[in-house]
């Protein structure tokens, strides 16, 4: 009976590798609850990463000699993908030791975190990670970039109703209104651009918290995994979570941004409006009223644009206040990194495609647009041009014309010479007032940059073409940086594996041998 219960009770803990020393067994529950092993997953390549370049760096400055290095290096490289990760071990950092201690035993395995701690891998491996879904995050902004490019192309002419508080305000056209989101989300696309560059610093020889009295060459294990600089002080490298609450501030600027546009789909897509249609593709119906034809992607997108925001607030709040340098709260903020990331590319790259599907209903937005008080102002700036009024009296008078109008159920363009004399104290034929209330005329006659002049916006479109091809050689510089800095550890890591060199000689890449220390 006491067996039996001594056996139970021992079934609750868990026996790892750190549970050795200053502590005895762990609590499954703890261990469960603390664990971040259901995340940890996208992060195993990285971590791998991280401990063959610091192996490479310790073998370089002599810490550790070649036997022991190869050994490492080679086993580090046989990780299979799909590690069977146990929970108990914490996280994966605890999971690759404790598999290279298996593999290789205590003497050889056991030198694996020599001088290196999980603060610092973990900080650096989450940078690793980031920098590839930044990456796609940056494709599926050029994604929907060209939607909404190659639409407000189709549509740089096509005139329709510009609004100011969701009222009619003055026409503009369909390319017009598209290229204003294309120059929002552009400029999102230049925040990740600045936000890679943050991130693309490396923590590592930062230790748990101050470094290590080893001489860590830390430059070089930057460089071996593709990082421009080294991320300095040590109490900052392993502390510092600024880069990912940065990370899901951009997501949730671009989430926001186009959530803007997507409202707008939704608008454009119902009865009242018909402005646009999208695609069967991206719709649903009810499974009770026949007729409908719902915009489902666009309403998701603003439901994960709240919970995106949810994410940074989420992060900011867990940041807020916490002490120098690394606590275990970290490590959840890293679940709404990934929540944001994952959410955001989805979106941008599924709305991208409902853009290029949608149809504009150009006749539905040509005939919104002889609505004549769309012209009002136009009408307000003849009265200035032709009578030197003051721009204050024409918009008075104006809007005296527009109320009466209102009164009368007329339009601009029903109105007598007599009744707009009366009215606007001043005589304007209706051949004038024709030409002030024509679409097409109206968005001819403006010059100024960045006006809705079919001209302007067809323009404006071409330049942005180049502006996409620009952003694809950025994420490809980015990428390249990524592959070439992998190539350089793996085929470092084999030369170091098969030359078996002598202790503390580093093999660089070109130079075989350069004495260090
Ligand atoms: N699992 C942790 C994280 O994701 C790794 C670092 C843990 N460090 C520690 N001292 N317990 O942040």
């Amino acid at each position: 009976m006491t067996k039996l219960v001594t056996k139970l009770k021992q079934k609750n803990y868990a026996k790892d590798i750190l549970h050795t020393g200053r502590l005895g067994a762990f609590s499954t529950s703890a261990a469960k609850y603390t664990s971040s092993i259901d995340i940890d997953g996208r992060l195993l390549s990285a971590v791998v990463s991280v401990n063959a370049a610091h192996v490479i760096m310790l073998f370089e400055q002599g810490i550790i000699d070649q036997p022991i290095a190869g050994r490492l290096l080679r086993a580090l490289k046989g990780i299979p993908p799909d590690l069977d990760m146990k929970t108990e071990l914490e996280d994966v950092h605890m999971n690759v030791e404790d598999y290279l201690i298996s593999e290789l035993g205590k003497d050889t395995g056991g030198m694996l975190n020599l001088g290196k701690s999980r603060n610092d891998q973990v900080a650096t491996a989450l940078r690793i990670a980031v920098r590839e879904q930044l990456i796609l995050l940056g494709n599926s902004i050029v994604m929907i970039e060209k939607a909404l490019l190659s639409q407000a192309a189709r549509n740089a002419g096509s005139p329709m109703p510009g609004y100011t508080h969701l009222q009619r305000g003055q026409p503009v056209t369909v390319g017009h209104h598209l290229l204003a989101h294309f120059d929002s989300v552009n400029r999102d696309f230049s925040r990740l651009v600045d936000c890679y560059l943050r991130v693309n610093e490396c923590p590592m020889g930062a230790g748990a918290l101050a470094s290590s009295g080893f001489n860590l060459d830390r430059e070089r294990v930057a460089e071996l995994l593709g990082f421009d600089s080294v991320l300095e002080n040590s109490l900052d490298a392993v502390s510092s979570r600024d880069f990912a609450t940065e990370v899901m501030y951009l997501c949730a600027q671009i989430m926001t941004d186009l959530s803007r546009l997507a409202e707008e789909i939704i608008l454009w897509t119902t009865k009242e409006f018909s402005f646009s249609e999208i695609s069967d593709k991206h719709a649903s119906t009810s499974s009770m009223m026949p007729q409908k034809k719902n915009a489902i992607v666009p309403e998701i997108f603003r439901a994960r644009t709240s919970q995106v925001i949810g994410d940074l607030v989420g992060a900011m709040g867990l940041l807020k206040a916490l002490p120098l340098s690394y606590n275990l709260d970290l490590q959840e903020l890293t679940r709404n990194m990934w929540s944001a990331l994952d959410k955001t590319s989805s979106s941008v790259s599924v709305l991208a495609e409902v853009i290029d599907a949608m149809k504009f209903n150009t006749e539905t937005l040509l005939a919104a647009t002889s609505d004549d008080f769309l012209y009002a102002t136009e009408l307000a700036e003849y009265l200035v041009r032709k009578f030197k009024l003051p721009f204050r009296e024409a918009h008075g008078r104006v809007g005296k014309l527009v109320k009466y109008c209102i009164s009368k159920s007329k339009q601009f363009k029903d109105l007598s010479t007599e009744e707009i004399l009366q009215i606007l104290e001043v005589e304007i034929s209706q051949k004038e007032l024709g030409s002030i209330t024509d679409p097409g005329k109206t968005l001819q006659r403006r010059s100024t940059t960045g006006s809705p002049n079919p001209k302007l916006v067809s323009a404006s479109a071409k330049k942005r073409l180049l502006e996409i091809a620009k952003h694809e050689r950025t994420l490809y510089s980015f990428q390249r940086g990524i592959s070439e800095s992998k190539k350089l550890l793996w085929s470092t890591a084999d030369r170091i594996k098969k030359v078996g060199a002598a202790h503390g000689v580093r093999l660089s890449e070109g130079s075989s041998t350069e004495v260090k220390n």
